[in-house]
């Protein structure tokens, strides 16, 4: 009896100055980054700070990328967070190209300090970029912004995509932000995330926006482009013709 009140006493006491044991110390920060051309370089990007994971928590990792062509947006989150299925190094692509592309990369994992990516190379050496395509007359507007005001933007879009424009919300693993996606989207898409509300560590929300840019499209869908150019050529013809006209009535 006394031995074991000894022995018990000093195990208690080894176990009571273990540091963390049993609790898992997982990398801790956030990031947000817009650049061009984010989906074809890779981005460095660590953290040093250290959290312990929470009741139940594991480390992980989460990367994603938006993609509008002249625009790319980074968002990443390191710190803890509930299995609820994730794997370790996990890439999911959602819109693909031609036109918006948006994938993530997630690592929940259950090792100390595992959370360990010191790039998004994780992420974008996964991207299915398709090397060329061709372009239809469609035109659409261009933005990402995390403000409430898009700059005019119009592009001419690959074949097969259809205009569109959102708000998303990012909430979680230190992230609450409402980006604002414009751009030209896989036409048979109705949404960049496939309807994924989790994305990670993300809790993500999409809401279509009316499109004022739709007017542009079908200006310029086919079927209408041909006649209005003719009808512009006819209207220029016209104006032209009278220009002359009254410049030699005025001479005359
Ligand atoms: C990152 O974490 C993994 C899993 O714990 C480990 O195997 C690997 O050695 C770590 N890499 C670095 C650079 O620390
Ligand atoms: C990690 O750090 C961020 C700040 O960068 C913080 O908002 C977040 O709550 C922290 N904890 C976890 C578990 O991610």
């Amino acid at each position: 009896m006394a031995a074991c009140w000894v022995h018990c006493s000093l195990l208690l006491l080894l176990l009571a100055f273990t540091p963390y044991s049993g609790t898992l110390k997982c990398h801790n920060g956030t990031i947000v980054k817009f650049g061009s051309g984010l989906t074809d370089q890779v981005f460095d990007w660590s953290t040093e700070n250290t959290i312990e994971a929470e009741p139940n928590g594991i480390c992980q990792e989460t990367f994603l990328i938006v993609d509008v062509g002249p625009k790319s947006l980074l968002v990443g989150s390191k710190g803890s967070g509930l299995h609820n299925g994730w794997q370790e190094n996990q890439v999911n692509n959602y819109a693909q190209r031609p036109g918006i592309l948006a994938a993530m990369f997630t690592n929940f994992c259950e090792q100390s300090e595992c959370n360990n990516a010191t790039s998004d190379e994780v992420l974008v050496t996964h991207l299915r970029l398709p090397p060329s395509f061709d372009t239809s007359s469609i035109k659409c507007s261009v933005c990402l912004t995390d403000e409430s005001f898009c700059p005019m933007n119009l592009v001419f879009c690959p074949k097969n995509t259809a205009c569109y424009s959102s708000d998303i919300t990012i909430k979680g693993g230190g992230v609450d932000k409402i980006f604002r996606v414009e751009g030209c989207l896989d036409a048979t898409a109705q949404n960049i995330f496939k309807g994924e509300e989790k994305l990670g560590v993300f809790s993500v929300s999409e809401k279509r926006r009316p499109l004022t840019a739709d007017s542009f499209s079908l200006l310029f869908a086919p079927g209408t482009s041909l006649a209005w150019v003719l009808g512009l050529g006819l209207f220029l013809t016209l104006y032209l013709t009278g220009f002359i006209i009254s410049d030699e009535a005025i001479s005359l």
